[in-house]
C-alpha cells in the first residue's frame, strides 16, 4: 500500500480500497500534502491556576497543505489546544475578524452559563472583541473536550468553515502511554480557488458532509508507533454532520473515556462510532510493525423523508506506521477514576422532548417550535434530577446534545450499547428515542439543547433552558 493515491480521484488507502470522498475532488480542491506526520495543534497551558489566551477568528488558514480562504483561530485550523486543569480560570479574549457575528462554546465544560461564562446567547460583532471567563470547578472531571462558535444559525457555516479546537482538562490517571495525542476530525468542501464552498438546500436539509475530511486540518496524516509502545489518542468528531463509526485495521481500540469522562474499566471494541459532537479516547499499542488505517466507516442516519438518503462512505482518516522488531505491550490499569453515575437517584420528573420536521424538511424544531432565544422552554429546579425521553419523529437520527449538565443514557430504541458514564451527545435513532438521567448539579442559569447536526440546530431544533434555586 502506498500513499501515492491519496490526494488522486477515487480510492486511496490502497488495498482496503477506501474511497476518500463521495465527491468529486478532481474537479475543486485537492490536497497539496496527503499523508504527512500528523501535527499536534499549538498547546496553551494554564500557569499557576489560569490561562489567558487570545483567540481571533479570521479567515486564511492553511489546509491539507495549501493556503486556503477556510476560517481558523489565530490563522490555524484547529486553532491552539488549551489545556487547564480542575479549579483553574480560563480567560479568553475572543475577537471577530469575520464578516459576520460569532461567540464561542466549551462544549461538554461543565461551567456556568451564564454572563461572560459558556454563554450561548451572545453575539459578538464582526471587528469587536469580548473577554470571557470560565471558571473550571475545583471538581471537574479530567478529559477531553472542545471549542466551537455557537451563534445561532452561524453555527455549520463556521465551523465547516474551520473554527474548531481542543480543550483539554488534565489531572487524570497517568496512563502507560509514551504519547498523548489529539485528534480533532473536521470535514469540509472547498472550491478549486481555496473557498469554502456553500451546501445547497438539500445537503442542509440531510446535514452537510465535506468531501474533505482533515484531522488536525491535514489530510490522511501518518501516525508514527514503534510495536511495544502505546499511545492515547483523544479524537473528537467536530463534523458537522458526519457520523464516524471508526475502526482500526489490525487492531482493537481500547477505549478509555467517551465524552470527557472515564469509563469504570478500559473496554476492547472493534468498533467506536462518534456522532457529531462525541470523543472517544483510546489506547493504541502496536504489538508488531505494519502499516493499518483509521477509518471511519460506511453510515446511515436515515432519510429526510422528502427523497434523500443520509449516509457516509468509508473514508481514511489517517494511517498508524509501525516500524521495528515486534513488542508485547504493557497491561491498561484494570480500573479507571470513572465517577460515579448516581444510579441510585430516583428521578424527580419525567419529561419528554421531541425532535422534528415539518414542510417536507424545511422546517427543524424541538416539540413543533423552531428556536427562539426570547422564549423560556423548560425550567428545572436546581439539584434535583430529571429522566429525559427525547424521541425523533422523522425517518432521520439526530444527536442530541445538552450543554453543562451531562446526562447518562438509560436505554435507547435501538439497543446501542450504553457506556454508563456521564455523556453530552447521544444519537437519537429515526423515529426512535432515547432515555437520559440527568442530574441537575454544580450551575444554574440558562442554556441550550439541540440537534448536533449543526444545519438542523441552525434551522431552529433547538430549545432554551433554564436551572434555577
Ligand atoms: Cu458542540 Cu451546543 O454544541
Ligand atoms: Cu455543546
Ligand atoms: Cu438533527
Amino acid at each position: 500500500m502506498g500513499l501515492a493515491a491519496a490526494g488522486a480521484v477515487g480510492v486511496a488507502g490502497g488495498a482496503a480500497g477506501w474511497v476518500w470522498s463521495a465527491g468529486s475532488p478532481d474537479a475543486g480542491f485537492r490536497p497539496a500534502v496527503s499523508g504527512a506526520p500528523l501535527r499536534d495543534p499549538e498547546v496553551l497551558g494554564s500557569r499557576g491556576g489560569r490561562l489567558h489566551v487570545e483567540l481571533t477568528a479570521a479567515a486564511g488558514v492553511r489546509l491539507a497543505g495549501r493556503d486556503t480562504a477556510a476560517l481558523g483561530f489565530n490563522g490555524t485550523s484547529p486553532g491552539p489546544t488549551l489545556r487547564v486543569r480542575p479549579g483553574d480560570e480560563l480567560s479568553v479574549r475572543l475577537t471577530n475578524r469575520l464578516k459576520q457575528p460569532t461567540n464561542l462554546h466549551t462544549h461538554g465544560l461543565r461551567v456556568s452559563p451564564q454572563g461572560n461564562g459558556d454563554n450561548p446567547f451572545l453575539r459578538i460583532e464582526p471587528g469587536t472583541s469580548f473577554d470571557y471567563l470560565l471558571r473550571i470547578p475545583p471538581g471537574h472531571p479530567a478529559g477531553t473536550f472542545w471549542y466551537h462558535p455557537h451563534h445561532h444559525g452561524m453555527v455549520a457555516d463556521q465551523l465547516f468553515g474551520g473554527l474548531a479546537g481542543m480543550l483539554l482538562v488534565d489531572g487524570g490517571p497517568d496512563l502507560p502511554v509514551d504519547r498523548d495525542r489529539v485528534l480533532l476530525v473536521t470535514d469540509t468542501t472547498m472550491d478549486a480557488g481555496g473557498g469554502v464552498a456553500q451546501p445547497g438546500r438539500m445537503d442542509r436539509m440531510r446535514g452537510r458532509q465535506g468531501e474533505l475530511v482533515l484531522v488536525n486540518g491535514q489530510h490522511q496524516p501518518s501516525i508514527s508507533a514503534a510495536p511495544g509502545t502505546a499511545q492515547r489518542w483523544r479524537i473528537v468528531n467536530g463534523c458537522v454532520s458526519r457520523m464516524l463509526p471508526l475502526r482500526l485495521t489490525g487492531h482493537a481500540l481500547d477505549l478509555v473515556a467517551l465524552d470527557g469522562a472515564f469509563l469504570p474499566a478500559p473496554a476492547s471494541r472493534d468498533r467506536v462510532a462518534l456522532a457529531p459532537g462525541n470523543r472517544a479516547d483510546v489506547v493504541v499499542r502496536p504489538t508488531a510493525a505494519g502499516r493499518f488505517e483509521l477509518v471511519s466507516e460506511a453510515s446511515d442516519r436515515g432519510s429526510t423523508g422528502v427523497g434523500g438518503d443520509v449516509r457516509s462512505e468509508p473514508v481514511v482518516l489517517a494511517t498508524l506506521l509501525s516500524a521495528g522488531p515486534a513488542a508485547p505491550v504493557a497491561p491498561l490499569p484494570a480500573a479507571l477514576p470513572a465517577e460515579n453515575p448516581g444510579s441510585a437517584t430516583e428521578a424527580q420528573r419525567q419529561v419528554a422532548f421531541t425532535m422534528g420536521m415539518g414542510m417536507g424538511g424545511m422546517t427543524f424544531g424541538i416539540d413543533g417550535r423552531a428556536f427562539d432565544p426570547e422564549r423560556d422552554d423548560h425550567s428545572v429546579l436546581f439539584g434535583t434530577t430529571e429522566e429525559w425521553t427525547v424521541t425523533s419523529s422523522t425517518p432521520m437520527a439526530h444527536p442530541f446534545h445538552l450543554h453543562v449538565w451531562p446526562f447518562v443514557v438509560l436505554a435507547t430504541s435501538d439497543g446501542a450499547p450504553l457506556s454508563g458514564t456521564p455523556q453530552d451527545v447521544v444519537l437519537v435513532p429515526p423515529r426512535g428515542w432515547v432515555r437520559l438521567r440527568i442530574p441537575f448539579t454544580a450551575h444554574t442559569g440558562r442554556s441550550v439543547f439541540h440537534c448536533h447536526i449543526l444545519d438542523h440546530e441552525d434551522a431552529g431544533m433547538m430549545a432554551t433552558i433554564q436551572v434555577r434555586r
